[in-house]
């Protein structure tokens, strides 16, 4: 059966970007199909300026908002990164595969840390070496597919960089695993800045759909997006950015497409106003959920309990395997020990 492994970092509230592009697709078809895991990756949330008690917190937000989006623990795993420390045992092997050039190349390095010093900041070493994490999170569990929005296909690359490059030097070890991008929304874009991806650590709210935004607040964003100064709708993503973004979003709340939906409308209003109404109806059943979830949050416990254990059960061997590859002996078992002595 396939396998399947994706995740969501707790670096801030999750978005209708991480929604359309990502979570969406692990609910819908993803968990039914393949054998699938699905991570809120928290060590990857410690790579940036953080606050602990806000890391906790979006950890806990974003397990139970996985779970409101109709991930179901009898069909799939959902887990804690840090709660199997299969995915560090392994990162550090991989970091002796991957090379320092390769990481300076990773584009969202390049853009993160030149932000991060524009602040003034310093840019954590865990920053750089982020990606063989992330590489570690999928090679761990043999995945075959990675579904994830387009800004991630760059780190899935490296990842099967890695995996070829492990298996050709220490022996077939590692699955190659190939990334599964979403037909539509692959890319959804911030509101109020149309040529940036809508992401949830950015400080712009404003262009920014949340997936707890209330009803309203959804409306106004949308209503408010940028659009240009033209009239005619027309899907065209580098002329008419802000529109396009639109389409898409409506083509993915309302399963149409981006270029039929374009001939429906003539003004830009009546587009948003649909926009609009469609992300309402598309977060009404999910935020109604998240709802019911945080009136239980033991039965969110157990579910990241067992899914931890699920998730260390398989990951364990190949992680091992990996460690007698690269020649690391095993630990010395107490009988053979004796007999040594
Ligand atoms: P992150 O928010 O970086 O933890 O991303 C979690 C998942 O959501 C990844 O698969 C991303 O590719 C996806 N994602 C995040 N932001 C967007 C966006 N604006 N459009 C489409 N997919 C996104
Ligand atoms: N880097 C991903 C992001 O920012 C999150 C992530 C970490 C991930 N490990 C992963 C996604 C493994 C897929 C598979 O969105």
């Amino acid at each position: 059966m396939t396998r399947v492994f994706s995740g969501v970092k707790p670096t801030g509230h999750l978005t209708l970007g991480n929604y359309l592009g990502a979570m969406r697709q692990w609910a819908a078809v993803d968990q039914h199909r393949a054998d699938s895991l699905f991570c809120i990756v928290d060590l990857h949330a410690l790579t940036v300026d953080h606050d602990p008690a806000r890391v906790r917190r979006l950890s806990r937000q974003a397990a139970t908002l996985l779970l409101a989006s109709g991930l179901d623990p009898e069909l799939c795993t959902v887990f804690l990164q840090s709660h199997v420390d299969e995915h560090t045992r392994l990162s550090y092997l991989l970091e002796c595969v991957a090379t320092d050039g390769e990481m300076r190349r990773m584009i969202q390095y390049k853009e993160k840390s030149a932000q991060e010093r524009e602040r003034g900041g310093s840019v954590r070493l865990s920053l750089l070496t982020y990606p063989v994490l992330m590489a570690a999170d999928i090679l761990a569990y043999g995945a075959d597919e990675v579904p994830v929005g387009d800004d991630q296909t760059q780190h899935v690359e490296l990842t099967r960089d890695l995996a070829v490059r492990f298996n050709q030097r220490y022996g077939h070890t590692f699955v190659v695993p190939k990334a599964t991008p979403p037909k539509v929304a692959a890319r959804v874009m911030n509101l109020q800045d149309p040529t940036s991806k809508m992401g949830k650590s950015d400080d712009s709210g404003p262009g920014i759909v949340y997936l707890l935004d209330e009803p309203d607040v959804v409306r106004k964003k949308v209503m408010r997006a940028v659009t240009d100064s033209g009239r005619v709708v027309e899907y065209d993503r580098e002329a008419r950015p802000g529109v396009a973004n639109l389409l898409e979003i409506l083509a993915a709340c309302t399963g149409g497409n981006p270029e039929s939906l374009a001939a429906v409308y003539d003004s830009y209003g009546a587009l948003k106003k649909d926009t609009a109404e469609a992300v309402v109806e598309v977060l009404r059943p999910v935020q109604a959920r998240h709802r019911e979830l945080c009136a239980d949050p033991a039965y969110v416990e157990g579910v990241l309990r067992d899914g931890a254990e699920k998730a260390r059960a398989m990951a364990r061997p190949i992680v091992d395997t990996a460690y007698r590859a690269i020649g690391l002996l095993p630990p010395v078992s107490e009988p053979s020990l004796s007999a040594a002595r």
